[in-house]
């Protein structure tokens, strides 16, 4: 079978949600949440606290590669920011161009970038000539921003740039994350670029895997929500692959997910300060909501809770058995991404 991407997914997937999911398996490489690069060269630090996977060989500690994403729109500082992060060793670096958010497209990044296929080209060979050949250099777009009307053009832009993979998240900025997914753009992409195009959006399920699959011509699939709605689903879709018995059985699903909580929830604790701890739960909960009953009942449970103590009690008694969380390094007491969405 082909591979699967963990999606980048700013201010829900971190280093900590991707050591978890990772660790239940299936996926080939991560993509770390975008580094928003403006103006100023960032530090290693800054690259580090973004991706703290950085440190150890960019990798999760289950061993799963993560490559960092970088977004901005000016060329020459997006190349300098790619040579600078790779002196670190990435597993690859990411350019963003499918980010909606006002915030960013304001400034002429992410989405808004697909109006014009000229600059994706300046930006892309810019930091083609910045990341040493042994990094993979790719990028991730979006099918346009309000049509499709560009779509080849920004395709074989980036191609033409030197990106060795294209992830296309196939809708359009407009659409938003709207369904459907038009799957049937990869294929058509793929036959105007040699690259390989990795197919985005709205696999939830093993079936949506293999529909998107049969649809897009791809073979290489990358999974955002349905990663953090279902962490058992890249496991599945390779058991499924392997020819093995697929058990979906939720309830035993859900015991395994149990310690998996509680090392989130320790982790999480450990990593921000305690009044954004329970957000952070809260929101990952809110997405296993939608295929698991008791992860329902505990985002319930802890739904107008706020702090670490009370959060921690309503889990044990949930049966997520919580250790005592490790205190937080110093250099760590606050939140981790700086950038909003
Ligand atoms: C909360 C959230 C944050 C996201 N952050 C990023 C990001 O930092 N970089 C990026 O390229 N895409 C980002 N995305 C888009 C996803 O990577 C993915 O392309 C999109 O969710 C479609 O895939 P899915 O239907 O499998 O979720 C984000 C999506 C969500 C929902």
């Amino acid at each position: 079978m082909g591979k699967l991407l963990l999606a980048p997914m700013e201010g829900l997937v971190d280093d900590v949600l991707r050591d978890v999911l990772t660790r239940v398996g299936g996926y080939d490489l991560a993509v770390s949440e975008f580094v928003r690069v403006s103006g100023s060269l960032l530090s290693p630090r800054a690259f580090r606290r973004a991706c703290p996977e950085l440190a150890r060989g960019s990798r999760t500690r289950a061993g799963t590669p993560v490559a960092v994403q970088l977004l901005g729109s000016d060329p020459q500082c997006l190349a300098d920011n790619a040579a600078q992060l790779a002196q670190l060793s990435p597993a690859g670096i990411d350019l963003n161009f499918g980010c909606p958010a006002p915030r960013v497209n304001r400034h002429g990044g992410g989405a808004m970038l697909l109006a014009d296929p000229e600059q994706l080209l300046r930006i892309s060979a810019a930091v083609r000539r910045a990341v040493p050949a042994e990094i993979p250099f790719t990028a991730k777009m979006r099918l346009g921003v309000r049509d499709t009307s560009r779509t080849l053009d920004c395709a074989r832009a980036l191609a033409a740039g030197g990106v060795v993979a294209l992830v296309v998240h196939a809708r359009t900025r407009l659409e938003a994350y709207r369904p459907p997914a038009h799957w049937e753009w990869i294929e058509r992409i793929s036959e105007v670029v040699h690259p390989p195009v990795i197919a985005n959006g709205e696999v939830w399920t093993t079936a949506d895997h293999a529909r998107c699959c049969a649809v897009s011509g791809s073979d290489d699939v990358m999974i955002g929500r349905g990663a953090v709605a279902d962490p058992f689903l890249a496991r599945r879709i390779r058991a499924l692959a392997a020819g093995e018995p697929v058990d979906a059985d939720r309830s035993a699903d859900w015991r395994q997910l149990q310690p998996l909580l509680a090392s989130y929830w320790q982790q999480v604790c450990a990593k921000v300060v305690d009044r954004h701890a329970a957000g952070r739960l809260k929101l990952w909960l809110a997405a296993l909501r939608r295929n698991f009953v008791d992860a329902d009942a505990l985002f319930v449970a802890v739904r107008t809770l706020r702090s670490v103590a009370e959060v921690s009690r309503v889990l044990e008694r949930h049966g997520v058995a919580v250790r005592q969380p490790a205190a937080r390094p110093a250099s760590d007491a606050g939140e981790v991404d700086a950038c909003a969405r």
